[in-house]
């Protein structure tokens, strides 16, 4: 008989390589997507039931199909079964996020943001996804824009991480409120000269959804190399300074660790609950090495039980359990 061993082990080996995933393009219709945002996305073979999603936008110059490639988040994805959105930037030539016009500033109000979160929305519809576990993480411009969908959208996100980024309103800040001004190199933030108090980044924070008042906010982690020659090293001590100032969190860190997770780079811990982290990263350069591993623990993404992190629980003040330290 022709179906004997091999053969079905031969054809169940063909199957599963017809269902491999692979990153996708989607030209479906989104409820609102102003600015034309390309749509990837990564769904693996094994979902887990009602899955996380992650957003991996891309940097400037690059594009959705190389931070598919650049990372191991789609990796990562397939192991633990959840999703990746690579959205792909519409600005041209140099394929940054708009992360100054007011409108990717502000919440609903229309920009890349906006398109972003009308993909998560899709995806969460489409593969039954869980609306408590979205995160987003990126860098440089990724980062950035990680920063400004942390901010303006803490009704859709769990949690934040950024590889050397600026914080929310820092690109956005001395430009005029015109059309023109969307993806606008801000080379003041840029070279670390725009600094400002806690309480007046927290105040852009609140700016970007004013009626969203003292709702429950995503948690954020950020990294930066002290040798960073496109976004300034200043820009991390601004977005610790915009973190603590939302979460109400003193600048002083509660912990320090050196050597963390790598050789060199210093992690520093506010407040008693985890809910905001700072990583130098001494003598590296704006070309940071990616630490998917720690992201995807930050996210509590490989978890599979009930008690996984999900928005609305915990906060800067309310100590966290069940997660790795
Ligand atoms: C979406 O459009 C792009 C470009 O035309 C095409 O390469 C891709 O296959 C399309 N994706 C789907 C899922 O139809
Ligand atoms: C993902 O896994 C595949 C297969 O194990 C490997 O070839 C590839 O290099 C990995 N990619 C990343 C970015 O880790
Ligand atoms: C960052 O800005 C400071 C202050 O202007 C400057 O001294 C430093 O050299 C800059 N860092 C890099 C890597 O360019
Ligand atoms: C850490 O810093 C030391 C001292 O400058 C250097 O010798 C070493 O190569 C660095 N390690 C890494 C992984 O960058
Ligand atoms: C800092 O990094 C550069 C490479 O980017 C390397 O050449 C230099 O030796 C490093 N400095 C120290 C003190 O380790």
């Amino acid at each position: 008989m022709w179906w004997n061993t091999p053969v079905i082990v031969l054809l169940v080996y063909l199957i599963r390589l017809v269902e491999a995933a692979f990153l996708q393009q989607l030209n479906v219709s989104l409820a609102n997507n102003p600015t034309n945002v390309g749509f990837y996305i990564y769904v693996p073979d094994t979902l887990a039931p009602n899955p996380p999603v992650l957003v991996n936008p891309h940097w400037c110059h690059g594009d959705a199909p190389s931070a598919y490639a650049g990372s191991a988040f789609a990796n990562l994805s397939s192991q633990y079964g959840f999703i990746v959105i690579y959205p792909d930037s519409p600005n041209l030539p140099d394929k940054c996020w708009d992360v100054s016009s007011s409108g990717t500033l502000t919440h609903d109000l229309g920009g890349d943001s906006l398109g972003i979160v009308s993909m998560v929305d899709w995806t969460l519809d489409t593969y039954d996804g869980d609306p408590g576990r979205v995160f987003v993480t990126g860098v440089s411009s990724g980062a950035m824009m990680t920063n400004v969908l942390v901010g303006v959208y803490p009704d859709v996100f769990a949690g934040g991480s950024a590889f050397a980024g600026v914080a929310l309103g820092c690109f956005g800040e001395g430009i005029s409120a015109n059309a023109s001004d969307v993806d606008y190199w801000n080379s003041e933030c840029a070279t670390g000269q725009i600094r400002h108090t806690a309480r007046e980044w927290a105040e852009t924070v609140r700016h970007a959804y004013p009626g969203y008042g003292d709702g429950w906010r995503p948690k954020m982690q950020v990294f930066h190399g002290t040798a960073d020659q496109v976004l300034n090293y200043t820009n991390l001590w601004e977005e610790v300074k915009e973190w603590t100032g939302v979460f109400g969190l003193s600048q002083t860190p509660t912990a320090t660790m050196a050597n963390t997770p790598v050789a060199n780079w210093t992690k520093y811990v506010y407040g008693h609950a985890d809910w905001f982290e700072a990583y130098s990263a001494w003598n590296v350069t704006h070309n940071i090495p990616v630490q998917a591993d720690e992201v995807v623990d930050w996210f509590d993404l490989k978890c599979q039980g009930r008690d996984c992190f999900r928005r609305g629980q915990g906060g800067p003040h309310v100590p966290q359990r069940g997660l790795p330290e």
